[in-house]
Parts: C-alpha cells; sequence; structure tokens
C-alpha cells in the first residue's frame, strides 16, 4: 500500500494526548501514514490571530483526510468556533457517531449499539444571531431541502453499507412545523427507494431522550439536524460509559475529518488523565476510510481487551488509575501482538 498523507490536528486542551495516543496506535498497525502535523485552535489563535488558517484547510483539500483532536470555543464571547468553520468550508455535512457499549464496562443502560448520523452544516449553528433591539436577540434556524435531503441519503446509504435496519429521524416537526417539518418530510422522501431494505420511522426529540435512557436498544441509527444532533450524541456516549469512548467522522465529497465527540475538556486538560479512546476509535474509523480494513478490526479488538483486562488499567473517567499514556501504550502493545500473532 503506498503512504497515505494524512494531517494531524492536535487541536488544544486534552487534544494534543489524545491525537497523540491514536497517532501511536495507528502506527502500530502498520498502516505506511504520512503525518502533517498543523495547529488549529485557541493555539492557533494566539500564534496567528485565527483558529482555523488557510493554508490548514487547504492541506486537509489536498490530503483529503485529517485525524482531529477537539478545540476550546469560549462560551458567550470571543473567537467563533473553528469546528464550525472547518465542517463548513470543507463541505463536511455529514457526521457519523457510532455509540456502542464496550466490553467490560457495565452502565445501567444495558446494550447500546447505535449510529447518530447529524446533519453538519446548517440549523442553529449557521450563526446568523442578531440583536433586534436591547435586550432582544433572534437566532436563525436554517433548514434546507438540499442539505436535509443530502443527510437522508446519507443515512440510507450507509444502513445499507453497514447493515442497519431501521432509520429514525428525530425532530420537533410538531412545534417548528416548517423547519423541523421539511427535515422530517426530506427523510419521509428520501426513505422511499430504500423501502423493504431499511425500516423508516420519527420520533419527537423530547420523546427520544426518554426513551434512549430507558431502553437504548431500542434504536439502531438516528437521523438529527444539527443541534439534536450535538445534544443527543453527548446523551447517547453517556450510556456506554462516558465521553472517552464515542468516537466520530465528519465526512463530505473530498474529504473527511476523524474527530472524538468531545471537547477539549479543560476540566482535566494538562493532567494526562483524559480517556484516549474515544480518539484511539476515531482512528479506526479513518483505517476504514482509508480501505484498511484489517487494521480497523484490529484497533477496535485491541480496545475491547484493553477494556475487559484491568480496571485498574484505565482512566479515571471509566474508573481506573490509568493515565492517557499508560492506557495508550496497553493499546498499542495490544495492536502489535495481534498483528504478530494474526487476530484469532
Ligand atoms: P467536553 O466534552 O470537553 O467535556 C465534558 C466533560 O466530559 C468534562 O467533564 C470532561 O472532563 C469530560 N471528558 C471529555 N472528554 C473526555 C475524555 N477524553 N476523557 C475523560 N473525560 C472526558 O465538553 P465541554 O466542557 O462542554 O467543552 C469544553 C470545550 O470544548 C468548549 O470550549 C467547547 O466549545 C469545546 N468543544 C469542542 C469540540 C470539538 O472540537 N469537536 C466538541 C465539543 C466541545
Amino acid at each position: 500500500m503506498s503512504k497515505r498523507r494524512v494531517v494531524l490536528l492536535p487541536g488544544d486542551g486534552i487534544g494534543p494526548e489524545v491525537v497523540e495516543a491514536a497517532r501511536r496506535v495507528v502506527e502500530a498497525t502498520g498502516l505506511p501514514v504520512e503525518w502533517v502535523p498543523m495547529e488549529i485552535g485557541a493555539i492557533a489563535y494566539e500564534k496567528y490571530g485565527d483558529t482555523l488558517p488557510a493554508d490548514v484547510l487547504q492541506e486537509i483539500r489536498r490530503c483529503g483526510v485529517a485525524l482531529k483532536g477537539p478545540t476550546t470555543t469560549p462560551s458567550g464571547t470571543g473567537h467563533t468556533s473553528a469546528n464550525v468553520r472547518m465542517r463548513k468550508e470543507l463541505g463536511l455535512f455529514a457526521n457519523v457517531r457510532p455509540v456502542k457499549s464496550v466490553p467490560g464496562l457495565e452502565t445501567p443502560y444495558g446494550q447500546t449499539d447505535l449510529v447518530i448520523v447529524r446533519e453538519n452544516t446548517e440549523d442553529l449553528y449557521a450563526g446568523l444571531e442578531n440583536e433586534i433591539a436591547p435586550g432582544v436577540i433572534t437566532s436563525i434556524k436554517v433548514i434546507t431541502e438540499v442539505a436535509s435531503r443530502r443527510i437522508a441519503k446519507f443515512a440510507f446509504e450507509y444502513a445499507v453499507r453497514w447493515n442497519r435496519k431501521r432509520v429514525t429521524a428525530v425532530h420537533k416537526a410538531n412545534i417548528m412545523k416548517k423547519a423541523d417539518g421539511l427535515f422530517l418530510e426530506c427523510a419521509r422522501q428520501e426513505s422511499l427507494p430504500y423501502e423493504g431494505r431499511v425500516k423508516f420511522d420519527d420520533i419527537l426529540v423530547d420523546a427520544l431522550a426518554m426513551k434512549l435512557v430507558t431502553k437504548p436498544s431500542q434504536f439502531d441509527m438516528l437521523l438529527l439536524e444539527n443541534l439534536y444532533g450535538d445534544i443527543v450524541s453527548d446523551l447517547a456516549a453517556g450510556l456506554i460509559g462516558g465521553l472517552g469512548l464515542a468516537p466520530g467522522a465528519n465526512y463530505g465529497p473530498e474529504c473527511a475529518v476523524f474527530e472524538a465527540i468531545h471537547g477539549s475538556a479543560p476540566d482535566i486538560a494538562g493532567k494526562g488523565i483524559a480517556n484516549p479512546i474515544a480518539m484511539i476509535l476515531s482512528a479506526a474509523m479513518m483505517c476504514h476510510h482509508l480501505g484498511d480494513v484489517e487494521s480497523y478490526t484490529r484497533i477496535r479488538k485491541s480496545v475491547r481487551t484493553i477494556t475487559t483486562a484491568d480496571h485498574e488499567l484505565l482512566t479515571p473517567d471509566l474508573g481506573g488509575k490509568g493515565t492517557s499514556r499508560t492506557l495508550a501504550d496497553a493499546i498499542v502493545r495490544e495492536v502489535e501482538r495481534r498483528r504478530r500473532e494474526g487476530d484469532d
């Protein structure tokens, strides 16, 4: 296999430690990758006055693939989100977040095996906010037919490719009859060619929240607008043991950017205790995207072996005493062993 160039974006906060762990795991698989490290987020802002410098976007376009850590976006004031900009500028319209129970980690919610497909480019993330009178702000929710059809079609195609049985569109079309009504109608129409192969239904987002924490196994794939997708995927990560376990990927027609669901976790940044598993599983998704299904499977199996092997090894968010480094070391060793000996 020829060497693939991949842009490596450590981000800030816990980003550098989890991205480094993921990079080492990919190296352990033997997949020939030439990393192109670049800076984004708070670090880039301090240095260049821009959280997402133009040359980073250009390099991602050139390579087609990036492995990305989280970046901090201040609440209320300060710079706008590098993530939102990156997704828009690179046309990364589909955010895929598989949320699957991890063997060895018991939770009160039972088995979860969900795939969340989130529209990534519009909705309230359009950033159209105005103070129309003192003390009165409007924030515009943008839902278009083109983007809604595109994400729905993506979800059904994904379902067929990954042998999933059902797509549930999530909305609040009883209140936002036009915006969410359009999203729902587009999903319904796009489901028609898949009849008999993929079941389609829908649910109000508030009812979904209740049903997810009651019995997550009743859902298969969820199709959501941008904001609901953001909120529901953090909730879903909580069902399997937390944000340290849930990977993700952003896909567009030209590029794909792989990143965990979680943010920069300022409360634990610099302590060396961030859980690298979500980022490592995101890197596994990247291997699959690059055509290396063997490494994808090997990384996932290695993570499962380690989470069932020794609880002490796990990071504190999972009740263990490990560090990002020691947990990553154990996963790297397991990937190397499996590669050396061949998987069973
Ligand atoms: P967060 O995901 O960073 O943290 C929420 C909670 O989960 C914290 O208690 C944190 O310690 C914990 N956590 C997250 N990832 C973890 C990991 N790998 N291991 C162990 N514990 C973990 O969300 P928060 O605090 O709302 O946001 C912090 C910053 O991150 C904000 O500036 C936000 O804008 C940014 N953010 C960036 C994202 C991205 O770059 N894709 C995504 C989400 C948030």
